[in-house]
């Protein structure tokens, strides 16, 4: 859930993921530990000036604070993840980019410190989670428009309210919005031990549906498939199990699954078109082993298998029945709640 290498190639993006919570924990320590204060503090930020490398682009900065306006908040940031969005973010290869120079982090908790004279429905002491991406949560504290943020119970465990906003809502869409899905139904998902993962594991638990659960192989294989199985997954398998002729016995004693979840592409997802049950549908939202998704043409004339995408910023775009957050404009010297816009879609 903490993890942002699989994007980057992995030893890259542990590398990078260490260096910036190196970066983010020594300005964290300096300014803001878990409680929220009134008195004004240095913030610290994860900024970059331009798309790239994030390992080479993001620098730690100190920000000023902006003036609390009647319909602003200030939130002191109490934990912030870093997602594989955020590394494509700073790449320059997501579906929506920031203005320059932008603080990184679109996910995470804070406290309110502060509230403007007309701010209604939070009060200091509350947490917030951002209520789109696009915010900048990499900063130690700053000043975001009422409506940028939604309010959340403080009796969360920490690591769960900064974890909240994206991968859980994710995986509960996509097991609601595709197929009609009964106790008792199956679903496949490759990529099972990564955030969106583990939460479509619990997800589906808890709404009684079965699941297939594919994941790459690993020396402590059998470590993963008993914390994946704590979680709730049925069945663990690796990706190479799931290519084996035997598996065509496998869902003679299970359904074939209606709904497949793919955040891996190539030929992972090949396998899982494969196992879907005719006139199920593959979701496909992620794309981390950076290969198109090749499907076979007898299954999609033989099985009338249905191919769908899912963004979740799409999705609260598409329901959301307010219009777009208010930003601040950025006080001198520093940055405040970002403005996000959509590059071009690639030729
Ligand atoms: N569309 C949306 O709205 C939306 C929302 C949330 C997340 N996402 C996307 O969903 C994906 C997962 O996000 P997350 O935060 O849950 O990730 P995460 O917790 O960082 O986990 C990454 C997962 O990707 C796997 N992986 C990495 N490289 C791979 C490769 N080359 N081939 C196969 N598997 C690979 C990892 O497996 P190992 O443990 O074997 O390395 C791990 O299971 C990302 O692509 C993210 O951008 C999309």
């Amino acid at each position: 859930m903490w993890g942002c290498g699989a994007l980057l190639g992995a030893r890259a993006g542990l590398r990078l993921c260490r260096e910036l919570f190196l970066a983010w924990n020594r300005g964290w320590s300096a300014a803001a530990p878990y409680s929220a204060s009134a008195e004004p503090s240095r913030v610290r930020a994860l900024v970059y000036g331009h798309h790239g490398d994030p390992a080479k682009v993001v620098e730690l900065k100190n920000l000023e604070l902006a003036a609390v306006g009647g319909s602003d908040v200030h939130v002191k940031m109490l934990a912030a993840p870093i997602n594989p969005s955020d590394i494509n973010m700073i790449q320059g290869n997501y579906g929506l980019l920031p203005k320059l120079p932008a603080v990184g982090g679109n996910e995470g908790v804070g406290q309110v410190v502060a509230v403007g004279s007309s701010v209604t429905g939070v009060k200091p002491g509350d947490w917030v989670i951002p209520a789109s991406a696009g915010l900048g949560t990499w900063q130690t504290e700053a000043v975001f428009s009422e409506e940028a943020l939604i309010s959340i119970p403080r009796d969360l465990p920490l690591q769960s309210a900064a974890t909240l906003s994206v991968n859980p809502c994710t995986a509960y869409r996509m097991l609601m919005d595709f197929e009609q899905l009964q106790p008792g139904d199956c679903v496949i998902q490759n990529a099972s031990n990564s955030g969106v993962g583990q939460a479509v594991i619990q997800i589906a638990a808890a709404l009684g549906l079965r699941t297939v659960n594919v994941v790459r192989d690993r020396p402590d294989l059998q470590k993963l498939t008993d914390r994946l199985k704590s979680l709730g997954a049925e069945h663990v398998l690796t990706e190479e199990e799931l290519r084996k002729h035997e598996m065509k016995n496998f869902f003679k004693d299970m359904p074939p699954p209606r709904l497949a979840l793919n955040s891996v592409g190539g030929k992972s997802s090949t396998e899982l078109l494969r196992h879907l049950a005719p006139g199920g549908t593959m979701v496909t939202y992620g794309g981390m082993a950076k290969q198109p998704v090749i499907a076979s043409v007898s299954q999609l004339i033989f099985k009338d298998l249905k191919l769908r995408g899912f963004w979740l910023s799409q999705w609260k775009k598409d329901h959301s029945p307010e219009p777009e957050p208010v930003h601040h404009p950025s006080p001198p010297g520093g940055l405040a709640a970002q403005n996000v816009t959509r590059p071009p879609p690639p030729s």
